[in-house]
């Protein structure tokens, strides 16, 4: 079955600074996770445009700020575009999500007319195809096509929203269009006014161009208009949005997400990441507490004195929306976690010891209470494997995969001439390493996330005492030439009952899960029905393990499901 791919735009508006590509990554990521391959086109950022086109001004032939008579004024005014898929391609490889650039002469885009405000003639899905299925997400520049005599061209005002729409059209593929507002409102929502702006679930094309002019432009309404195309218009980090098409309907009001409490518990590689993101979105988070072991270590780094403590009583008084759990052992974890869900506080857990220990009956206690568990950061980093596990629950036959960054970071620089000691030094600076690295490289680390695999996967509960595997210091001798060596976590319900290991295999380099670079995790799906899925992402490391958390954030703030 292929694999549903929605296609993304990002424009000028949500695109003003750096930091909006961080928001525009985990955007990406979001959806990516729910299962889907991601073509994301970006607009220039902010004013970029108007940048290029004063340089134009000064340098170029008579008239070249409108393209009268310069045929290159496009090479120039595409780079505002093609920077912000490199920036954004460059922000979701932070997070580890395995992004991939394609100019438009590459994906063989072709336009003709007025080279300053051409049409869409052509685009090699076969080529996107390819490059989807290789990368899983696609970054490609909007506004800019090849025309005539290979020139490239521009596509006039809403340019990039045109890209998006008419890629998305030759794929089949949905488009949501991400502007600064989460859709179409019966007036404008910035406007102080007495009474709440309404949002449309649906508006018919005729009531987006009179409504909503300015947040598209006709160009790419009219393509959506001529093809019958539906599409969305939406906010990154929202979960509303407005259809458009063939299709009406009227106002609603609509609440913007409620502002969220959070305590947390652990401040170490991922708590400092996430305790950073969350402080970016003031208007929809605030840290009310923070249960750290020593909190002058952390009062020594900048860290609010008055949100710090030891003490569990403390987290549960400050009567929190949500319980971030970003600490490693399984006590206090597991008893604060059953005590925040009995008293309806959702959690989300990066504890995949606390959570794997806590097995069937805690996701039981969850299910019982009034609060949501999600833990999508406890098993992969940023490889959106648990949620994969979720949704495919009752299909799978077989999962192969790299459940430990650490290791298969380690076992690369072994093979590349460095020591077992060297290796594990770098991996710890690094911040792929547990606490105590031994549970990486004795594999108990990779135990407690396949007994997480075999649950939601397959709704068995495995003893990690009993899962079989080999320790990084169990290999031996000469590795046979021309192979890859990994240690690869199996949970197979192949013959009737599961079973689980964690094993060194000597994999050849084709094999998909020899093709995983450092902390890179790679896994392979197999169904029942014979379709296999792979997946990948980086598996350990701050950022791409604070965004898996982030998203779980979000899907509590939005009411969504991870699992898609
Ligand atoms: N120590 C873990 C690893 C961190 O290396 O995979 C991510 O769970």
């Amino acid at each position: 079955m292929p694999v549903p791919t929605l296609v993304l735009n990002f424009g000028h508006s949500v695109l003003r600074s750096l930091s909006d590509y961080t928001e525009a990554a985990s955007e990406i990521y979001r959806h990516y996770r729910t299962g889907r391959n991601i073509v994301a086109v970006t607009s220039a950022q902010g004013d970029q445009t108007d940048v290029l086109l004063a340089e134009a001004r000064r340098i170029g032939p008579e008239g070249a700020s409108d393209g009268g008579g310069a045929r290159n004024l496009p090479e120039l005014l595409q780079l505002g575009e093609r920077r912000s898929a490199a920036l954004l391609a460059l922000a979701l490889e932070r997070i580890g999500a395995p992004a991939f650039v394609r100019q438009a002469r590459g994906l063989g885009l072709t336009a003709q007319g007025d080279p300053m405000s051409a049409e869409l003639t052509g685009l090699d899905t076969g080529q996107l195809m390819q490059d989807l299925k290789d990368h899983d997400i696609v970054v490609m520049p909007g506004f800019v096509a090849i025309g005539e005599k290979d020139r490239a061209v521009l596509l006039g005002q809403g340019g990039a929203d045109y890209t998006a729409l008419y890629v998305a059209d030759q794929l089949g593929a949905p488009a949501l269009l991400l502007k600064d507002v989460d859709g179409v409102y019966d007036r404008d929502p910035k406007e102080a006014s007495d009474t709440p702006p309404r949002r449309y679930a649906r508006v018919s094309y005729a009531d987006l161009r009179r409504k909503a002019g300015p947040l598209i432009a006709d160009r790419a309404i009219d393509y959506a208009e001529s093809t019958g195309q539906r599409f969305r218009i939406g906010k990154p980090g929202v979960a509303g949005s407005t259809l458009v098409g063939d299709v009406s309907g009227l106002p609603e009001e609509t609440a913007m997400p409620p502002k969220l409490r959070i305590a947390m518990m652990g401040l170490g590689i991922v708590g400092g990441g996430v305790w950073r993101r969350v402080a970016e979105h003031p208007d929809r988070f605030e840290i009310v507490r923070v249960m750290v072991r020593n909190p002058d270590k952390y009062i020594d780094q900048g860290y609010p004195e008055d949100l710090l403590t030891t003490k569990a009583e403390d987290l549960l008084a400050a009567e929190p929306d949500i319980f971030i759990d970003v600490s490693g052992p399984i006590e206090p974890a597991l008893p604060l976690t059953r005590d925040m869900l009995a008293r309806g506080v959702d959690v989300v857990s990066a504890n995949k010891q606390a959570v794997a220990a806590g097995g069937q009956a805690l996701l039981d206690h969850a299910r019982r209470s009034d609060a949501r568990l999600l833990f999508s950061s406890a098993a992969g980093g940023g490889m959106p494997m648990l949620e994969m596990c979720v949704r495919e629950r009752g299909r799978i036959a077989r999962v192969e995969a790299l459940l430990n960054g650490t290791t298969n970071f380690m076992l690369g620089e072994m093979e590349g001439g460095l020591s077992y000691d060297d290796a594990l030094k770098i991996a710890q600076d690094r911040g792929y390493a547990e606490a105590d690295p031994t549970a990486d490289v004795d594999g108990h680390d990779a135990a407690a996330k396949i007994r997480l695999v075999s649950l939601l996967g397959f709704g068995e509960e495995l003893d990690p005492a009993d899962i079989p595997r080999d320790s990084l210091s169990d290999m031996t001798g000469q590795q046979e030439p021309g192979t890859v060596l990994k240690r690869v976590a199996r949970v197979s319900g192949d013959t009737g009952e599961i079973v689980a290991d964690l094993r060194l295999r000597a994999l050849s380099p084709n094999n998909f899960l020899a093709q995983a670079d450092g902390e890179d995790a790679h896994a392979v799906f197999d169904f029942t029905d014979g379709d296999r899925y792979v997946i990948r992402g980086k598996g350990a490391g701050r950022w791409p393990t604070t965004e898996s958390v982030m998203a779980d954030l979000y899907d509590l703030s939005n009411g969504t499901d991870p699992s898609g």
